[in-house]
């Protein structure tokens, strides 16, 4: 994490702004995401793709963060987006991502959302079902358009990930079987409205258990697209889908390097261009939640530090058991000694728990603590449970600091709901 040092003076630092001055400007709970660190992961992921010899398009998954300010900083660096809802392309349209650069995924696209995507005359949607395949080529039809659509195939491998994040089994609910998949495609070709580019999948997301899986699911697209071919059906394109893990603990992680090869040694003979959509791998490390202690709490039999953060804004800890390394900000608290604490949020329910038994300093209220490679899927599945506004969101440049999204406001927080007439006379 090159974009994080601790200073003996100001403390932890993201790039060259010490967090306590994040804090003062914008208050806690804060996500903080380091624009260097977005550029640099993008950069690397370029490369190790070139490096390969592959000619590839990143479609940055929007999921991961849907924050306009780090969707920019992405377009500039000439990523595309991976969206998967009219919200997220709405976001990505709105951060300068030009529609081009934009691909549709998801099982349950609705029509408006198809409507939408025809009407922006994005670059690729990937169908997912027989259904969706007829739906879509009539309304492309109606609307006198014509969708270029890639299809999503479940090559039934076990990603050996989070049950909750696996997606490429044949027990899932994504994609389409791949016995199945020749004679969708060739139905494809064959409805008007549609324009068959070719085939996708995505495994999974956090692999961390190697190359295998990609390359077993890669090895059957290779297969398919060979037998697309024979059958006389045009394929322009492979897209090999997001999932690369990124290294939460100290656990080992396969690099873009890896990946790069993995794809080049299974799709590369086919000669095609590629496309992926990563979420996690670009926006996780660049990102912190910024967390106050409200106090320490010495239980019956645990030590408590319960903080002004909680599960509605970090839920992947209550969600998938996950682990975020959590550092203290001051130079005092970093040097203090430690001892077991349970991290907690003050939401009502025992799994509002960041972290049990962590090796924590005794910290004062007040105090900053940060959650590392918090940027993928932070921000974006937090809430408002318990009444909480949705937290602030900092961007670091260099030296340089902005609020990107104001606190929610208690106005905004109340505001969209109504009571019936009937209730108020
Ligand atoms: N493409 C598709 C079609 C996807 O469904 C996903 C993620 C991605 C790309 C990006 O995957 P990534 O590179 O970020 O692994 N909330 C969970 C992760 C859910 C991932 C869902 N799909 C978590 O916090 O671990």
């Amino acid at each position: 994490r090159p974009h994080l040092s601790m200073h003996a003076l100001d403390g932890l630092m993201v790039e060259g702004v010490p967090l306590h001055r994040v804090a003062a400007l914008a208050g806690t709970p804060t996500w903080v995401t380091s624009a260097g660190a977005l550029r640099r992961r993008a950069r690397a992921l370029k490369a190790a793709l070139a490096a390969a010899g592959l000619q590839a398009g990143i479609h940055y998954a929007v999921k991961a963060n849907t924050g306009l300010a780090v969707l920019r900083v992405l377009a500039a660096e000439g990523l595309g987006a991976d969206v998967v809802s009219e919200g997220e392309l709405r976001a990505a349209r709105a951060a300068g991502i030009p529609a081009a650069a934009i691909v549709f995924s998801g099982v349950g696209k609705t029509e408006r959302e198809l409507r939408l995507a025809l009407a922006e005359d994005i670059a690729q949607i990937n169908v997912e079902s027989a259904e969706e395949v007829e739906m879509l080529s009539a309304l492309a039809t109606t609307l006198g358009r014509v969708a270029r659509v890639a299809l999503r195939v479940n090559p039934d491998v076990d990603a050996k990930t989070h049950a909750k994040i696996t997606t490429g089994r044949s027990e899932n609910k994504f994609g389409v079987a791949i016995d199945d998949a020749p004679a969708l495609y060739a139905r494809m070709a064959a409805l008007p409205g549609l324009e068959p580019v070719g085939v996708a999948t995505h495994i999974g997301s956090q692999i961390t258990s190697g190359m295998a899986a990609y390359r077993a699911a890669y090895v059957r697209l290779a297969e398919l697209v060979q037998a697309l071919r024979l059958a006389g059906l045009p394929v322009k394109h492979v897209d090999c889908g997001g999932g690369l893990g990124i290294p939460y603990r100290d656990e080992p992680a396969p690099s873009p390097e890896a990946l790069a090869g993995a794809i080049k040694a299974t799709l590369g003979g086919l000669g095609l261009p590629v496309m992926l959509e990563p979420g996690r791998w670009i926006a996780g490390p660049p990102g912190l939640l910024l967390a106050s202690v409200v106090l320490q709490k010495q239980g019956a039999a645990r030590r408590f530090l319960v903080l002004d953060a909680a599960m509605n804004d970090l839920v992947r800890p209550a969600m998938y058991e996950a682990w975020h390394g959590i550092l203290p900000v001051s130079p005092v608290d970093f040097v203090a000694p430690v001892g077991p604490a349970d991290v907690v949020g003050p939401v009502c329910e025992t799994g509002d728990t960041f972290a049990r038994g962590r090796a924590m300093p005794s910290l004062s209220p007040g105090a900053l603590v940060a959650f590392l490679d918090a940027g993928a899927y932070g921000a974006a599945m937090s809430s408002t449970y318990n009444m909480r506004p949705l937290a602030a969101e900092v961007l670091v440049d260099g030296d340089r600091f902005a609020v990107v999204r104001e606190r929610q406001s208690y106005a905004a927080l109340l505001g969209d709901q109504r009571l019936p007439d009937w209730l108020t006379e």
